[in-house]
């Protein structure tokens, strides 16, 4: 299962043929790796709705007719934009969505959600089950001691992507203990250096977790793909 990193929050899971995209903020990213019309998708998976993490996931559905999933209130947002009988599904927090290459659960993140227009929603964490590995993109959260309730069911994790950048989500300091938390053996770090306010020591960080932890960090620069 090979994980592309597309800048920012942004992620491509590949596997065998199917593609999974989480939170496609591509055309207008500052640090995006691909365009909106160059990427395939067989789900679109979204944490939450803010633009950054919303970004081309409309278009792209269209174009792919990639199924789309997202907490319920932000599903039937981006459902109203997409054909009658597009495969949106619409969990909420707590719920498994059953796919034909696995399965998606959303999970509690403490943070703020309004799409672009002007709805609010909740926020979320995902996590994954594709390709044979457990993986959870953490969505923007703060530090709260529950990640390790939702990480720590079921089978180990794999791969957490972790944002790191702080102001707007958690910074690099309380991802180090995000990452304790969740005990996953293999961290990809995120959702930094896209904008000034989330400029951070991504070295730092890694640093610090495999100082503390037994996780291995993978620095991704944005088009960089690691193999999980
Ligand atoms: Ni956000
Ligand atoms: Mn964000």
């Amino acid at each position: 299962m090979d994980i592309r990193f597309l800048g920012h929050s942004a992620f491509e899971l590949t596997h065998e043929g199917t593609t999974i995209l989480i939170d496609p903020f591509l055309d207008s990213n500052p640090k995006g790796a691909a365009k909106a019309d160059e990427v395939q998708a067989d789900a679109i998976l979204l944490t939450h709705g803010h633009v950054d993490h919303l970004g081309d996931t409309v278009a792209i559905a269209k174009r792919t007719g990639a199924a789309v999933a997202a907490i319920v209130e932000l599903a039937n947002e981006v459902a109203a934009d997409l054909d009658e009988g597009h495969d949106v599904r619409d969990p909420n927090l707590g719920g498994t969505v059953q796919f034909d290459w696995g399965w998606a659960k959303w999970v509690p993140a403490w943070h703020t959600s309004t799409t672009p227009k002007g709805t609010v929603n909740t926020p979320a964490g995902i996590i994954l089950s594709f390709g044979g590995k457990i993986i959870y993109h953490l969505g923007d959260t703060c530090l709260f001691s529950d990640l390790a309730l939702a990480a720590r069911r079921g089978d180990d994790v794999d791969v957490a992507l972790v944002c790191i950048g702080g102001h707007y989500t958690m910074d690099r300091i309380d991802a180090v203990a995000a990452v304790e938390l969740i005990g996953p053996k293999q961290v990809i770090p995120c959702h930094y250096d896209t904008f000034p306010p989330i400029e951070t020591d991504v070295q730092a960080f890694k640093a610090d977790v495999e100082g503390s932890t037994q996780a291995k960090v993978v620095v991704l620069d944005p088009g960089e793909t690691h193999g999980a």
